[in-house]
């Protein structure tokens, strides 16, 4: 029996109607509305996409929503004062700067000078820092991670102790906060990356199998445990297989096609993880604003 699909735009769009619920009921508390900033570096079409989305999104949620875009050009003096600004501005509440920036800002430097309450992408090293040492009610814990929690909650709402998860992809922005997450959650996580010997035999003990490396179709269906959740964060665009489909289509880091044949649940790309993402962003920032009163 093909797998069930985890319906992740449903899913995300219940979460949003909550954080509107909250944003109008924060509102009325305090006479202003939680506040979003994003800052774009540079014209990179992608990440003009998602921060034009972001900010439509916060629109939604009755949140004041500011953008700074910033030329390719910006020294790393100038994206820092204006960090130092919106850290100061108290109609702020969350701040995201998106990434990649270009390669001459550095990274770390520049999500280090958040001030760590206003950190919605979870990406600062103190969030990371209670993170990892499990203070998950005290930070704000990262969106694309968040949302793969809120999805398995749908497959698994007595929760996932003694369930074996693994992760594969060892990034900050995914594949680490994950597995910290589905760690505190009581699984057994195990974290595998390019590096990993007999990768397919591993992924075939995992009940819940977390793809975050970023390679096209990279995990077949004979990877995945028969009964097996698969979440794949993966987003990939490659070349069309057939006419009719565009020049292009989007695919997960897992092979749908042969996966969904094993696997009791899967999330679909598009349309499973891709629209949680956004929806965390917008609760975290309804969480950091409340945590400022
Ligand atoms: N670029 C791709 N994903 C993300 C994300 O979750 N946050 C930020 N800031 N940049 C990104």
């Amino acid at each position: 029996m093909p797998a069930t699909i985890i319906d992740g735009k449903a899913v995300a769009a219940a979460a949003i109607e909550r954080v509107k619920a909250g944003s109008e009921a924060f509102r009325t508390a305090n006479g202003l509305p939680p506040g979003l900033a994003v800052v774009l570096v540079g014209e990179d079409p992608a990440s003009q996409v998602y921060v034009a989305s972001k900010g439509r999104m916060a629109k939604e949620c009755g949140f004041h929503s500011v953008q700074h875009t910033l030329a390719a050009d910006t020294t790393q003096d100038e994206l820092l004062a204006l960090i130092a600004t919106l850290n100061a501005d108290p109609a702020v509440h969350g701040i995201l700067v998106q990434l990649p920036l270009p390669g001459h800002l550095d990274e770390r430097v520049t999500i280090g000078a958040l001030d760590p309450a206003k950190d919605v992408d979870g990406l600062h090293d103190i969030s990371i820092g209670r993170l990892a040492s499990g203070q998950v009610d005290k930070t704000l814990v990262p969106c694309t991670p968040k949302g793969c929690m809120e999805l398995l909650e749908t497959v698994f709402p007595q929760g996932l102790s003694g369930l074996t998860a693994v992760v594969v992809g060892r990034s900050n922005l995914v594949g680490r906060p994950v597995a910290a997450l589905l760690q505190h959650a009581n699984a057994t996580v195990t974290i595998a990356h390019s590096r990993t010997r007999d990768l397919p035999d591993l992924c075939r003990s995992a009940d819940i199998l977390v793809a975050a490396i970023g390679r096209p179709e990279f995990i077949k269906g004979d990877w995945v445990k028969p009964g097996a959740t698969v979440i794949d964060v993966g987003i990939n665009r490659i070349p069309a297989r057939e006419k009719g489909e565009g020049k292009t289509r989007l695919v997960g880091d897992v092979e749908f096609s042969t996966a969904v044949d094993r696997a009791a649940s899967i999330t679909p790309v598009p349309g499973g993880v891709g629209p949680m993402t956004i929806a965390m962003l917008m609760a975290n920032t309804l969480r950091a604003a409340e945590q400022s009163v």
